[in-house]
């Protein structure tokens, strides 16, 4: 893929990373740089750094780290080509012509949206055709209009090969239809439907793209739901149902729910602001996707012990994204669907009434923990209140625990100052705890990257060093130059990146770390930024510098001694050299 140097050049200085990476993350100026809760996993104490001077992110608990392309990828699960489209356009750029237009993962992602698209509507006919008779007379019974119906694009996977016939007489090749996973390889060698006999979900993206579907089992039978694997355009733990529909909304309030027949029925109630995950419990990334549509969220899962527990999960994770969270128990029903259809004509109305009545998460939680003691003797109100205190800490709002306080310290008739008290010791030593378990993650000596870093340790740590500098500092370049050659560097790998960043400075150019991605693949880049990241972090000395080049020169000459089969031809001038130096 070759994008020209001026153009990534100006992608780049248009896309600040600080700005970019504002838009999902609070960030907060810390001297040279940004810091905030890394958006790839979970954490409490901010530990994912953006660095203004080389326009570069990293993460120091989950070794995350890259440029701004690098980014978009992985926090809008994008490929490369879709990445720098998307900062494209929000710069107001225009693609160079070409460039993409023969990439071949962008005409294999198009060819599964065209497969998916077809399949769609051949579902949704079949639907209404005769095949589907039994299957629409299953959705109109669980209570759907045809508008909703028609809405969401339901449809009906009939028992026959003849999605496989359809799908090809428009001209799609077998492996193609493999790819976009809606048939499968039988084991009579040939290709058959993934789904049928079962009503049919399609799954959309922001876009309004079929990306994946869903098929029931219209009776009981085993599995319930099949659901579309991973495609190049599906990931079902990134993407939610009903998302394209429900981020229209201008309240900034979804709706979390367990299955793709709440969030139908709640719709058809009028409650278009409800989503689902797909099967799975809530992530991260589906969690950072609905903070860019909503600030709070009603958890609405079904009211079993499964339902709690997830509950419980994705307060959690919400919590720490960020949103405010409220939880909706459902009187009376397993689900919002069920609810929705013993209610009849009053369903509506009377889900109205239980969403203005939904608690803060907190409240929530101090509900549920109420129920487990008795706190008519005083133990039980020990553990209770002791238990309370930790329910509280969680949240970073000083003024949000003091009403919690406040609330407790009248229902138990006790001073507040205990509960403060309390509440403090347990946030230092949650403070103490994630730090300790956050900041330690070593960056993973076992790398693919770099094989050779085992065998010479100090010389790669003293590469590293080096390489962390001068993309720092290029002025140093010429310096640096002077002292040390690409060919005393004893790993490969650093060798290489060595040679791309002097070479871009002694060509006048730039070195932030976007350019890497020209050369270098993903995983070698994120490798990159990690190292220059952990060294950025101690902080850069002339002495330190001098001090690594010795050590790799150090270190070059022995293991030139070691193997001298591996020398290069600059490596043999260079024993010549010493030894007429030293009169051997
Ligand atoms: P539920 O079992 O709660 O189903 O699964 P439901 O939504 O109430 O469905 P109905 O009302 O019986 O039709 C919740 C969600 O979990 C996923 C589906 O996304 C479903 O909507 N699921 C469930 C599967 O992916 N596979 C299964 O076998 C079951
Ligand atoms: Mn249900």
């Amino acid at each position: 893929m070759a994008l020209s140097d001026e153009f990534l050049q100006e992608l780049k200085s248009r896309n600040d990373i600080v700005e970019v990476v504002s838009q999902y993350v609070n960030l907060q100026r810390a001297g040279r740089l940004y810091k905030g809760r890394c958006p790839f996993h979970h954490e409490k104490t901010p530990s994912f750094c953006v660095y203004p001077d080389t326009q570069s992110v990293y993460c120091f608990g989950c070794h995350v780290g890259g440029e701004v392309i690098y980014f978009i990828r992985k926090i809008e699960n994008l490929d490369y080509i879709d990445a720098v489209k998307f900062l494209a356009k929000r710069a107001g750029m225009d693609m160079p012509e070409d460039n993409f237009q023969n990439n071949d993962n962008a005409v294999r992602q198009r060819r599964i949206y065209e497969i998916n698209r077809e399949t769609a509507r051949f579902f949704h006919q079949s639907l209404t055709s005769f095949s589907g008779t039994e299957a629409l007379a299953y959705l109109r019974g669980r209570g759907l209009s045809n508008k909703t119906i028609r809405h969401f694009g339901l449809g009906y996977a009939p028992n026959s090969f003849r999605l496989i016939d359809y799908l090809k007489s428009k001209g799609f090749k077998d492996e193609e239809l493999l790819q976009a996973n809606v048939a499968h390889m039988s084991k009579k060698g040939y290709l058959a439907s993934r789904f049928f006999n079962r009503v049919m979900f399609p799954i959309m993206d922001l876009r309004g793209n079929v990306i994946a579907f869903g098929g029931r089992i219209m009776g009981d039978g085993k599995p319930k739901y099949l659901n579309t694997a991973d495609t190049p355009v599906f990931s079902k733990s990134h993407q939610l149902f009903a998302l394209n529909f429900a981020k229209n909304q201008s309240a900034r309030t979804l709706i979390l729910s367990e299955g793709y027949m709440d969030v139908i029925a709640l719709h058809q109630a009028g409650f278009t602001n409800t989503i689902a995950t797909l099967g799975t419990s809530l992530t991260q990334q589906q969690a950072n996707l609905i903070h860019r549509y909503a600030d709070e969220v009603v958890i609405c899962y079904d009211s079993d012990n499964a339902g709690i527990t997830a509950t419980e999960r994705a307060i959690t994770i919400l919590r720490n994204t960020g949103l405010k969270v409220r939880v909706l128990t459902i009187p009376g029903a397993k689900d919002p669907d069920e609810f929705m259809k013993s209610h009849g004509d009053k369903g509506p109305s009377l889900f109205k009434v239980i969403l203005e009545q939904s608690v803060m998460d907190i409240d929530y939680r101090l509900e549920k923990l109420y129920d487990k003691y008795d706190t008519s003797t005083t133990q039980g109100k020990i553990d209770y209140l002791t238990q309370a205190m930790h329910i509280i800490s969680i949240s970073d709002n000083p003024i949000e625990r003091n009403l919690f306080m406040a609330k407790l310290s009248e229902k138990f008739d006790m001073e507040k100052s205990s509960m403060e008290e309390s509440i403090a010791k347990i946030r230092r030593q949650e403070k103490f705890r994630t730090l300790r378990n956050e900041k330690s993650q070593p960056l993973s000596e076992n790398n693919t990257v770099n094989p050779e870093k085992k065998a010479n340790h100090l010389g790669a740590v003293a590469e590293e060093y080096i390489i962390a500098y001068l993309i720092c500092n290029p002025e140093m370049c010429q310096y640096i130059n002077s002292k040390i050659r690409e060919a005393d560097f004893v790993t490969t790998f650093n060798r290489k990146v060595f040679t791309f960043i002097s070479g871009r400075i002694n060509e006048g150019k730039s070195v932030e770390l976007v350019f890497l991605s020209q050369q270098f693949s993903e995983e070698e880049v994120a490798y990159i930024t990690a190292y220059v990241s952990e060294n950025a972090r101690k902080s850069f000395s002339r002495e330190e510098l001098d001090n690594c080049i010795n050590v790799l020169k150090k270190e070059s000459s022995v293991k030139i001694r070691k193997n001298p089969s591996e020398l290069v031809d600059e490596d043999l001038r260079k024993i010549y050299h010493n030894r007429r130096k030293n009169g051997v």
